[in-house]
């Protein structure tokens, strides 16, 4: 049956972004500050509560589930969450983000978890640089990540790259030579303004998907395919391989006209779009209603009144959103 979460603009809901942490063992610049102060861990919700969420999701006709964080796999027992997800049959797809650090252990976990698709950040394949991206001198343990995930074989296995001028774009092609070598897919992306990080700073290094989409086209052909998630996401086939180069464009392309997603962040709040403040509590409603998973489910349907038509990102002005991208899970 066809989802019952529609908005006043038509749109279905089909696909949800889980956040299950805001914590994370890295602390990239772009997503948050060095002193990050995460939530008390009473204020985020419990597993139960995670599975009860997507529960009456599933119920409402949403297909895909893509768990995100923080970084979703410090969650303590999310791999309990998953196995519970992967057994659901209503399920097209299960799918997490993940900054791979915990993927050389957690990897063969989540495959038997019942995991499909894996998206793994990498912004850079130099040790110094990634560590001042990230704040943590941790390359290797990525890399080593990466492979895991490929010898666990998962379906796909897509790279995100944000990519900031002056710090990162002279390796674009480096990436992408990396993702051809390993059969991987790469999304490069456009750096979103979320969170109080300096909106002059973001002004200098915005590199916008065209210009990465020119400079990788200086030495591959690009197809266009009809590779979709149903995400902002457009993608291109490298000829002569199997890696799809994804672009992601909030300020160059308006995706939003297709969105088919909402997120629930780590504290249980309902998202409706990524570039908006307003959300909805579902954890005190949980709370004040333990197992009532009908009025969940009718204030979800009733929420999806209130989905924003589109983001007004832009690269020139003060912040817009206040949140973190670490509280959305992207
Ligand atoms: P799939 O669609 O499941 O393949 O995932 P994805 O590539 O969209 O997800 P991922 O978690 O890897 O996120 C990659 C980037 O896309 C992040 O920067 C997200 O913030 C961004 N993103 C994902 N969905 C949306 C959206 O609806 N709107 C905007 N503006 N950005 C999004
Ligand atoms: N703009 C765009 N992408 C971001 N990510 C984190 N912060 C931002 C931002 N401000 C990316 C991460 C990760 C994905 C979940 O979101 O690099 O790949
Ligand atoms: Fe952690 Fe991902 Fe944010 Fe980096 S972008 S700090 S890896 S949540």
């Amino acid at each position: 049956p066809d989802s019952q979460l529609v908005d006043p603009f038509g749109r279905r809901i089909t696909y949800l972004r889980l956040s299950v942490t805001d914590r994370c063992d890295f602390r990239c610049t772009y997503c948050m500050s060095e002193d990050m102060v995460f939530a008390p861990r009473a204020q985020i919700l419990t597993l139960e509560e995670l599975y009860a969420v997507a529960d009456a999701f599933i119920s409402l006709g949403v297909k895909r589930i893509r768990v995100t964080g923080g970084e979703p796999l410090v969650r303590k027992g999310l791999t309990g969450l998953l196995a519970q997800l992967g057994a659901r049959s209503e399920l097209e797809d299960l799918a997490i983000t993940t900054n791979g650090s915990q993927l050389p252990s957690l990897a063969p976990v989540l495959r038997d978890a019942g995991v499909k698709r894996l998206n793994i950040s990498l912004d850079s394949l130099k040790r110094d640089r990634f560590a001042e991206l990230t704040r943590r001198d941790r390359l290797d343990q990525v890399l080593a990540g990466i492979e895991a995930a490929r010898a666990a074989g998962f379906k796909r296995i897509k790279l995100n790259s944000v990519v900031q001028k002056g710090r990162n774009d002279d390796e674009i092609l480096d990436l992408v030579e990396f993702a051809i070598e390993r059969g991987l897919d790469i999304s490069f992306i456009e750096e979103m303004p979320l969170g109080s990080v300096s909106s002059h700073q973001r002004q200098i290094t915005f590199c916008s998907s065209d210009e990465v989409r020119e400079r990788i086209e200086a030495r591959h052909t690009l197809v266009r395919s009809s590779h979709a998630t149903g995400g902002p996401s457009r993608y291109w086939q490298v000829a002569g391989s199997e890696t799809q180069v994804g672009f992601i464009s909030p300020h160059s392309n308006n995706f939003c006209g297709s969105c088919n997603r909402v997120r629930v962040t780590a504290e249980g709040k309902l998202v409706l779009c990524l570039g908006h403040e307003g959300a909805l509590d579902l954890k005190s409603l949980m709370r004040r209603h333990p197992g009532d998973g009908e009025r969940l489910r009718n204030a979800l349907v009733d929420a999806l009144q209130l989905k924003p038509e589109k983001h007004h990102f832009r690269t020139d002005e003060q912040v817009q959103v206040v949140r973190f991208m670490s509280m959305t899970g992207g």
